[in-house]
């Protein structure tokens, strides 16, 4: 395995977070701060602020990405946004599979592998998130709990769709609590997703996919995350919305 075979991503995910005048001011002290970031640098943005992501990062590195989107191309799914739509406005990236979307909106292995469907079959590139609570941690079910949920959502894409897909590996217990997994404990599960990965398509393949960890990370814990061999970029929530401490995830990538 070479961590060098791979791209660095680092992407911001904002939740429900930031009106117009917040997003405009986080992109705008993020562009000078991020331009000569060595890793991808990805803002996945509520829908409403995809508009204003999209003008202002335009000639900028850094990216959009949307945070879920429907397995539909269009139709009676009143509240839901498809993937079609998001491709349309030229959104790059979208998350699917959230913790956050499996724990208060039903969405199960299932609905993420259609989702999943939609963004490819849309060009989107996808941040798949994979991870477990803290009882499956502790009854010792972790690879189980995320082999499956990995099968599962890559159900059907070809090992060339799976080079516009990136794992994001957030155990649930360490999202928005301040618990960050260890580095050791990073890197254990990102390299068996890997492993499972390879399984399913091929070590070519599994090399060459980027695997972020995601859960509490921050300035202070990036640099010995992002230093393990499987851990190719981070998931970030709240230190997203803090321009100074997103770009100093982003230089601990380099
Ligand atoms: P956090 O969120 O960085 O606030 O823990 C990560 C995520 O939910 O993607």
């Amino acid at each position: 395995m070479n961590k060098t075979l791979r791209k660095a991503i680092v992407a911001g995910n904002w939740k429900m977070n930031n009106d117009r005048n917040a997003a405009k001011k986080l992109i705008t002290e993020l562009n000078p701060l991020v331009k000569d970031a060595a890793c991808e640098v990805v803002l996945c943005v509520p829908y409403t602020n995809l508009e204003t992501a999209l003008s202002l990062c335009e000639g900028t590195n850094m990216h959009v990405g949307a945070e879920n989107c429907h397995w539909a191309k269009s139709g009676a799914f009143t509240g839901e946004i498809s993937a079609e739509m998001l491709a349309e406005m030229g959104v790059e990236y979208v998350i699917i599979g959230h913790s956050e979307r499996r724990q208060y909106f039903g969405e199960t292995d299932q609905t993420v592998q259609a989702r999943v469907r939609a963004a490819l079959d849309a060009g989107l590139k996808v941040i798949l998130c994979v991870g477990e609570v803290l009882e499956q941690r502790e009854q010792g079910i972790t690879e189980e709990v995320v082999a499956l949920q990995t099968k599962v959502a890559l159900g059907g894409v070809s090992e060339e769709e799976l080079s516009r897909i990136v794992i994001a590996y957030e155990p649930v217990w360490a999202i928005g609590t301040g618990k960050t997994a260890t580095a050791d404990q990073a890197e254990e599960v990102c390299a068996f997703i890997r492993s499972v990965v390879a399984k399913l398509y091929s070590k070519a393949a599994a090399d060459a996919l980027t695997i972020q960890y995601g859960g509490s990370m921050k300035p202070g814990n990036a640099k010995e995350l992002l230093s393990k061999e499987d851990v190719d970029g981070g998931l970030i929530g709240g230190a997203a919305l803090v321009a100074s401490d997103f770009a100093a995830i982003i230089e601990a990538a380099r």
